[in-house]
C-alpha cells in the first residue's frame, strides 16, 4: 500500500522514529561516503505554487544523492496554474513519476492529490501544516540532545502551519509543547482538540512568551506573516512585537535551551541577530537536516525494502 505524508498524523510514533533513525544514519553514511543509491531509476515530481529555497533544494538534492531524478513544476509552467484539477493532475502524474511532493496554499488540495494519486504524496507545506519541517526538526533535536525523552518545546509567535505540525508531533510522540501566541493568532483549533483528546503530549497554550520558555529545552519561532499573508505584514508587526525571540526572552529560559527557526527568518522581527547567530542557535544545522530526514522519507516511500533492510541490518 502506498503511503502519503499529508500531516504527521499519517505516521505512527514508531514510523516517525524510524524515519528519524534512518535519516541520522543516512547523514553519517553520506559523510563517510557509504550512502547507497537506493532510488536509482526513480523519479520524484515536485509541485510548487508557493516559493521555496530549502524544501525545493533539499528534496532535489536528496533525490540526486540517492540516484534518482526530479521533475519540478510551478503553477507558471504547468496546467495546475490554469486550474486543471488536483484529481486529474494526480491521475496523470501517477503514470509518470514514483512519488509527488507538493507545496501549495489549500491543505484540501494536497488531500485531494493524495486520494487520487496511486503513488505516494508528500506535503511540502500548506497553509495549515508543514510536516517535513517538524519531522526533520525532531531529528535535529534528537541529534543535539541525545534523545526526545522529557522534551519541552516552546513555540513563540504565530499559530501557523509549522505550529500546527508541532501540535501533531506532540500528539504522536508525547512531548510537552508550550505555545505562546497573541490572542487571535492561535493555532488550528481542530488540531489542538484532536491532540488533546487523543494525544500523548501535554500541550499548553498561553499568550505569555516568558511563561512559555520558562522550562523549555527548545525555543522555536517562525515569521510573523506566512506566505499568502503579505498584506497583513504591517499589522502583524505591531501585534507580534512582544513575541520577538531576543536576549531578554532567552534570559527567562533555562541556560541549556536551544533556539530553532524553520527559516527563512526576518532578522530584527521575530528573531534578533544576537540570538540567531548566538551560541544557542541551531538553525543552520536544522536547515541541513531537512535533507537527511527527507532522504529517509523518500526511500521509505519509493524503496521500502531498501529502507527496511538498511534499518534491520544496521
Ligand atoms: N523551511 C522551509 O520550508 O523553507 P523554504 O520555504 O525555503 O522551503
Ligand atoms: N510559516 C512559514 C513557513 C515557511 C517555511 C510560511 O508558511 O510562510
Amino acid at each position: 500500500m502506498k503511503r502519503d505524508l499529508c500531516t504527521i498524523l499519517d505516521l505512527t510514533a514508531e514510523e516517525a522514529l524510524r524515519l528519524i533513525t534512518r535519516g541520522r544514519r543516512m547523514k553519517r553514511e553520506w559523510t563517510d561516503g557509504l550512502l547507497k543509491p537506493t532510488l536509482c531509476g526513480k523519479v520524484l515530481g515536485l509541485i510548487f505554487t508557493k516559493p521555496s529555497t530549502r524544501t525545493r533544494v533539499s528534496f532535489e538534492a536528496a533525490m540526486y544523492r540517492l540516484g534518482g531524478h526530479c521533475i519540478t513544476m510551478t503553477e507558471r509552467d504547468s496546467q495546475i496554474g490554469r486550474k486543471e484539477s488536483h484529481a486529474d493532475t494526480a491521475r496523470v502524474l501517477s503514470r509518470y513519476v514514483d512519488a509527488i511532493m507538493i507545496r501549495t496554499f489549500r491543505h484540501e488540495d494536497v488531500e485531494e492529490l493524495a486520494s487520487f494519486a496511486t503513488v505516494p504524496v508528500i506535503n511540502g507545506l500548506t497553509d495549515r501544516f508543514h510536516p517535513c519541517q517538524v519531522l526533520s526538526d525532531l531529528l535535529t533535536i534528537q541529534e543535539k540532545r541525545g534523545s526526545l525523552d522529557d522534551l519541552c518545546v516552546a513555540w513563540v509567535g504565530d499559530g501557523n502551519n509549522v505550529a500546527n505540525s508541532w501540535i501533531n508531533a506532540s500528539a504522536r510522540l508525547g512531548f510537552t509543547l508550550r505555545l505562546a501566541c497573541p490572542t487571535g493568532y492561535d493555532p488550528d483549533s481542530g488540531s489542538l482538540e484532536r491532540a488533546r483528546a487523543q494525544g500523548r503530549g501535554k500541550i499548553v497554550l498561553t499568550t505569555d512568551p516568558f511563561e512559555a520558555v520558562a522550562s523549555a529545552d527548545i525555543i522555536y519561532t517562525d515569521v510573523w506573516a506566512s506566505m499568502g499573508q503579505e498584506s497583513e505584514e504591517a499589522e502583524r508587526k505591531s501585534v507580534f512585537a512582544p513575541y520577538q525571540v531576543n536576549g531578554k526572552l532567552l534570559e527567562a529560559a533555562p541556560p541549556h535551551a536551544l533556539v530553532m527557526h524553520c527559516l527563512p527568518a526576518h532578522r530584527g522581527d521575530e528573531i534578533t541577530d544576537e540570538v540567531m547567530d548566538g551560541p544557542g542557535s541551531i538553525v543552520f544545522d536544522q536547515a541541513e537536516n531537512r535533507l537527511h530526514l527527507q532522504m529517509a522519507l523518500i526511500e521509505w516511500m519509493m524503496s521500502p525494502s531498501a529502507f527496511e533492510s538498511a534499518l534491520g541490518n544496521a
